[in-house]
């Protein structure tokens, strides 16, 4: 009986449970709870997912692509991309180590799992969550293309182009950011806040 409640309660306020768990999971996991600004609400990213996959789905019509996500910051993207995608679609990923603080790229990339989906002739769009300094989507842009897909596109859910070192462009944007470090929706801080539902900025932390 009690188990029933709680189910009909649930399905009944989705939305307050989120947030009741993004509060839950900010005070238990950060040593000093400070509040999140919240910079993009879930329903934006939604918003934005399917539009950059209407744009691919057009781009691509009749034919079919391989996703590639870089592990692990671009997995949620992708899952939910790939749903929005109406073509024949395959899922591959990728992942990298690069040297440099919490907080950003120094400069060297190293490639630590690489694909296993034969990509010559191939549709390969590369998923990502963020474009920050270009140096990461520089490195696997070479990378994927000494493969001789067919076309090589990027697909950058968040772009900070303020923070370029490297000229390097996403085909498709869900949206350009200021120079804020962002966490959520895939997005870690030290691997945490990944989970959090929407897009957060992370302030007072170190370097
Ligand atoms: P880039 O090589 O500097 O373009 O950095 C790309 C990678 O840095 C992304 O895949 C993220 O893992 C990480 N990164 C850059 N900015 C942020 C941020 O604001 N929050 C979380 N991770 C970030
Ligand atoms: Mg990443």
């Amino acid at each position: 009986m009690f188990g029933q409640n709680v189910a009909a309660s649930v399905s009944k306020s989705p939305a307050s449970r989120t947030r009741w768990k993004l509060s839950v999971v900010c005070e238990t996991i950060r040593p000093q709870s400070r509040a999140m600004e919240v910079l993009l609400s879930r329903d934006e990213i939604a918003d934005a997912v399917g539009r950059i996959g209407q744009q691919i789905s057009q781009d691509f019509t009749g034919e079919s692509v391989v996703l590639i996500g870089v592990l692990k910051g671009a997995c949620l993207f992708l899952a939910d991309l790939a749903r929005q995608i109406e073509l024949d679609a395959t899922f591959d990923f990728i992942a990298v180590r690069s040297y440099g603080t919490k907080k950003q790229t120094a400069g060297e990339v190293q490639l630590i799992k690489d694909v296993i989906t034969p990509l010559r002739d191939m549709n390969v769009v590369l998923v990502e969550d963020i474009l920050d300094t270009g140096l990461t989507l520089t490195f696997l842009r070479k990378h994927l293309l000494a493969h001789q897909p067919r076309a090589f596109k990027i697909a950058a859910l968040l772009d900070k182009p303020s923070r370029r070192m490297v000229p390097v462009q996403a085909d498709y944007v869900g949206f350009q950011i200021p120079d804020k470090f962002v966490v959520g929706y895939g997005l870690d801080y030290a691997e945490r806040y990944r989970n959090l539902p929407d897009i957060c900025v992370l302030q007072d932390v170190a370097e």
